[in-house]
This record gives C-alpha cells, sequence and structure tokens, in this order.
C-alpha cells in the first residue's frame, strides 16, 4: 500500500545539476542522490573541487550512478554542446534539473566593471534560461525556486571572516539566530523534485531563516 512518504521518492530518476562542487550545490547533490536519484554533474573545466563531489557521492548508499561533464556556465555555445552530448552519448532522459552554479563580487556598483558584470549576467542568469531552454524541450517542465539569504559556503566565507561586523549584522536580522548552512536546502529539494510538489509550480520558496520576513 502506498505510504506518505512514498511521495518524496524520486528513485530512477536522473538530475541534471550545477554548481554542485559548491556549498549548496554540493548539499542538493547529495540530498538528490540520497533520495536515489542519478546525478550528472556540470561543473568548470579543470574545478579543484570535483574530486570531493564525486567521493561525497560515491558514499551515499545505496549507490546511484555519477557523470560529470566539463562545462564552462559563462559560455552559451559549451552548454549547447554539453546539453547535446549527453543526449547523444548517454541516451540520458533528465527529469530534473537544479540550476546552481554562480558567482558573486560582493561589491559596491560603483566598483563593478563591464568585464565583471558581464561575467555574472552570462552566469547567474543567462546560462539558467539557456539550460532550463535545452533540457525543457525534452522534459514536461514545472520550475521552481527557492531562495536563500546569506549562507554559509565558500562564496561568502571571506565577507563571514574578514568584513568587520557583517556576520553579525547578519545574525541581527535573522530570526532562526544561526546563518544558513547548506544542508538547510536538503529537504527543500527532495521535496521540489519528487511527486510530494507536484501541484506546485512558479513559487519562490524562501530558505532564509526569517531574513526577509524580519
Ligand atoms: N551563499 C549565499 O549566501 C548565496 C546568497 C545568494 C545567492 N546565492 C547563489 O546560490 C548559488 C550557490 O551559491 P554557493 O553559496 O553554494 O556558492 P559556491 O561558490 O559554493 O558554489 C558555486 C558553484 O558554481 C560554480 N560555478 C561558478 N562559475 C561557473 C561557471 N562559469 N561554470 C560552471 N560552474 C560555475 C562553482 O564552480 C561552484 O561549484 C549561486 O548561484 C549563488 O549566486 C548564494
Amino acid at each position: 500500500m502506498s505510504q506518505v512518504l512514498d511521495l518524496f521518492s524520486i528513485c530512477g530518476k536522473t538530475a541534471l545539476i550545477t554548481g554542485a562542487n559548491g556549498g549548496i550545490g554540493g548539499a542538493m547533490a547529495e540530498a538528490l542522490a540520497e533520495a536515489g536519484a542519478s546525478i550528472i554533474v556540470l561543473q568548470v573545466p579543470g574545478d579543484p573541487n570535483a574530486a570531493a563531489t564525486k567521493e561525497a557521492l560515491a558514499r551515499v548508499q545505496p549507490p546511484v550512478s555519477f557523470a560529470a561533464y566539463d562545462c564552462d556556465l559563462a559560455d552559451e555555445a559549451a552548454i549547447l554542446k554539453t546539453v547535446a552530448a549527453i543526449w547523444d552519448r548517454d541516451g540520458r532522459e533528465i527529469d530534473i534539473l537544479v540550476n546552481c552554479a554562480g558567482v558573486s563580487g560582493h561589491r559596491p556598483i560603483l566598483d563593478v566593471d563591464t568585464a565583471f558584470r558581464e561575467k555574472v549576467v552570462r552566469i547567474n542568469m543567462t546560462a539558467n534560461y539557456v539550460l532550463t531552454q535545452e533540457v525543457g524541450k525534452r522534459m514536461i517542465a514545472r520550475t521552481v525556486c527557492v531562495r536563500g539569504t546569506y549562507i554559509l559556503t565558500p562564496l561568502t566565507q571571506g565577507y563571514f571572516d574578514n568584513e568587520p561586523g557583517f556576520k553579525e549584522y547578519i545574525l541581527s536580522r535573522t530570526p532562526m539566530g544561526r546563518w544558513g548552512e547548506p544542508k538547510d536546502f536538503k529537504g527543500i529539494t527532495v521535496f521540489f523534485c519528487s511527486p510530494a510538489s507536484d501541484y506546485i509550480t512558479g513559487v519562490r520558496m524562501p530558505i532564509d531563516g526569517g531574513f526577509h520576513g524580519r
């Protein structure tokens, strides 16, 4: 007999995820693998964190299949080529797409030069559109968005450690009384990628310890 927890199963599904060698994306990839999905990662060519992600996912029990493709998301042509290669070479159906790669400069607007602005737009925005279109062509797309606040990851560690008063300021605005961590994204990732959320689309879910409500 079917039980409610069966609704959260994604066993046998295949998830394509970007940013999986980083903090939040790493936790999301781990969550999807622990819930039974096969994982395909798109990663920066030569990413020094690639081996750690592969090892972490290899520890998941029961084991799931894992594949990594080098793809600079700042390069639209590379995205098209990589998605085509996944279909042509592997013949994989992709059931789940998680766009989590991104860069951040955390600098005043007057210090943003053209090269950096273009990089942010290409990686944080254009790549999401292109990937969603390319993968969406081959699946019944349902889009949802999770929105954090400041989450302690390699992206924010520098500000956390070095910017006077910054971590205290974020804490003072966070009713949950702590900084968010990548593991805070695990449960919601499985929920949004599983039949448990089948009647939900187009929402933006804050994972922010109450930061945006204060
Ligand atoms: N941590 C936060 O507080 C915070 C706040 C707001 C938004 N975000 C967003 O959440 C996402 C994950 O952030 P995180 O904190 O885990 O960061 P992270 O730096 O730990 O991970 C980001 C990942 O994106 C990958 N990436 C960057 N440029 C790429 C490129 N050109 N091609 C392929 N991959 C590339 C990196 O290699 C890394 O694996 C990002 O989109 C980030 O902008 C994070």
